[in-house]
């Protein structure tokens, strides 16, 4: 299955990840710039936070409410496209799914 990362600079990467790797980790094994991942995934640290493309919103839904804690807390500011992507587990269902890497 494939993601795709959008950067600030309007630049693509993509990545093949396996289902059941969050999104987070992928990000990280796969070098994309600005998405950090510093606390593992346990939901402590808001590095990994993206913007979810428009068309990938609803199939990837909203966050939890101790995600929705983080969010507020996130660098980049925070829009109705928020997610913490560790949170973000790959499935089928999102294969081909597009994020956005907020400005640092
Ligand atoms: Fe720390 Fe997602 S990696 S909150």
């Amino acid at each position: 299955m494939k993601a795709t990362w959008i950067l600030p600079d309007g630049s693509e990467r993509s990545a093949d990840v396996p289902a059941g790797r969050n999104l987070m980790e992928a990000a990280v094994a796969a070098n994309i710039p600005g998405v950090i991942g510093e606390c593992g995934g346990t939901l402590s640290c808001a590095t990994c936070h993206v913007y979810v493309d428009d068309a990938w919103r609803a199939k990837v839904g909203g966050p939890g409410d101790f995600e929705e804690a983080m969010l507020d807390v996130t660098e980049a500011e925070r829009t109705e496209a928020s997610r913490l992507s560790c949170q973000i587990e790959m499935t089928e269902a999102l294969d081909g799914i597009v994020l956005r890497v907020p400005e640092a």
